[in-house]
């Protein structure tokens, strides 16, 4: 079976790479002909765990191809999917100039019947505006070509994201044909067989679905954060609270963390996007509007504490920062709420030390040379006033504690995560501040 995905960001990527790793024959279309040159030579363009041996090991084995032109690729494929990005817009809605014009593009040279799949992440009724897209190139030229679209949104986590694919809860697909349905069945076997449920459903539904999943995380979230706020203030322990409300099924251990607020390319975006198309379809969403609004709110607690401790006015004060990006094992700087903390830290007069694993470079784009970046986390804490955890890396979990008094000026630690065992920490002489913990 043989399929052209365009866009090599990180879902057209993961997908691509992934599809071929069960044994289908993938394309993978993007118009950078600097990142396409790299992938054919295996140099991965994002950093995402366990896919660069992926991609090497399929294109040996001649499953996967990396090319400019989407015109050249789509005889013989079954189905193309459309990847590209879907940027936010200054409104908050997703700017789908990117999806359509790959949709002319496939009218314009499709020459069989095609499944176009919507890949991004498009709003309700965007598979309707392919469809037009594509018919209109097709009526240009007067080829009578029937095809179907259809909605397959990714639930990939980044930083697990090859797991996510190849080992998902579910996978959703919009079809609005029997024949594009037994196409999407035939793609999807090798994932069917291990017993990974299958959801077929109408195409605006699949739609829909991606949003609804999306938000609803991003509302467990700002639940919490909330929670974790008022607990602080009631003298209860969210820590003990979330277990206590974890092991109740109904609601689940999972996504219900307190921290500094979500951030990365999804939660953000598409609970904008979905209170915006509520909006232009005369709907309010009061709960998602909550959710962005405590979500923002989220983001400052930690230099609220900092300032709290050390008072309003941090000149001459340095800070130490573990973690920039968004959330462990990505260089996505995306919406991370350190960009936020650091900010604040910054015009409150303090000077910052930062260290992450693989963010540094990333993070220099939205920092540049604001901040100075250390070489690795005890580096951080020389000369510092202060240690803000900030993304809960592994590496981060059990540093050594006595070294990092040594280090700092003061032993205080504000935890954004809490990772650390505050009972400890106090035996040791420190100074302990978490979220939603007293
Ligand atoms: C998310 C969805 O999980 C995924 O299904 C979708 O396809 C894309 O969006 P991702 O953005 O990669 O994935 O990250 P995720 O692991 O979901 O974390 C999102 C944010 O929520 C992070 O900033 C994380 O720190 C935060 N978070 C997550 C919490 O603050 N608390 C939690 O309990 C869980």
């Amino acid at each position: 079976m043989k399929i052209t995905i365009v866009g090599t960001g990180y879902v057209g990527l993961v997908t691509g790479t992934c599809f071929s790793e069960v044994g289908i024959d993938v394309t993978c279309i993007d118009i950078d002909e600097k990142k396409i040159e790299g992938l054919k030579n295996g140099k991965m363009p994002i950093y995402e765990p366990g896919l660069e041996p992926m991609v090497s090991n399929n294109l040996e084995k001649g499953r996967l191809h990396f090319s400019t032109s989407l015109k050249d690729n789509l005889k013989d494929a079954e189905a193309v999917f459309i990847a590209v990005g879907t940027p936010p817009g200054e409104d908050g809605s997703a700017d789908l100039k990117y999806v359509l014009a790959v949709a002319r593009e496939i009218g314009q040279h499709m020459s069989d019947y095609l499944v176009v799949v919507t890949k991004s992440t498009v709003p309700v009724g965007t598979a309707k505006k392919v469809k037009d897209a594509v018919q209109s190139e097709l009526d240009k030229r007067g080829a009578n070509l029937s095809f179907d679209v259809a909605s397959n949104p990714e639930f990939l986590k980044e930083g697990a994201a090859i797991q996510d694919f190849l080992k998902p809860d579910r996978i959703v697909v919009g079809v609005e044909s029997e024949r594009a349905r037994k196409i999407m069945e035939k793609l999807y076997k090798p994932f069917l067989l291990n017993g990974h449920p299958t959801i077929f459903m109408d195409v605006p539904s699949a739609e829909m679905t991606k949003y609804a999943a999306n938000s609803m995380l991003a509302t467990k979230i700002s639940f919490m954060n909330d929670i974790a706020n008022l607990c602080e203030i009631m003298g209860a322990d969210v820590n003990m609270v979330r277990k206590g409300i974890g092991s109740d099924s109904r609601i689940g251990t999972k996504f219900i963390y307190p921290g500094v607020g979500y951030g990365g390319s999804c939660f953000p975006k598409d609970v904008k996007a979905l209170i915006k198309t509520a909006q232009e379809n005369g709907y309010n969403m009061r709960v998602l509007k909550a959710v962005e609004d405590v979500n923002e709110n989220q983001k400052s607690v930690l230099v609220s504490k900092v300032k709290k401790h050390f008072g309003n006015d941090l000149s001459g004060m340095t800070f130490a920062i573990w973690g920039l990006s968004f959330k462990p094992k990505t260089d996505d700087m995306r919406e991370a709420p350190s960009i936020v903390i650091i900010n604040q830290l910054l015009e409150a007069g303090a000077k910052v030390k930062a260290f992450d694993p693989v963010a540094m470079e990333e993070a220099k784009r939205d920092l540049g040379d604001k901040i100075t970046y250390a070489k690795d986390e005890y580096d951080t804490l020389v000369d510092a006033d202060a240690l803000l955890l900030v993304t809960e890396w592994p590496e981060f979990r059990i540093p050594n504690f006595s070294v990092v008094g040594k280090l700092l000026k003061n032993k205080v630690v504000f935890d954004g995560r809490n990772i650390y065992d505050r009972e400890e920490l106090r035996e040791m002489g420190y100074t302990y501040y978490g979220i939603g913990i007293h």
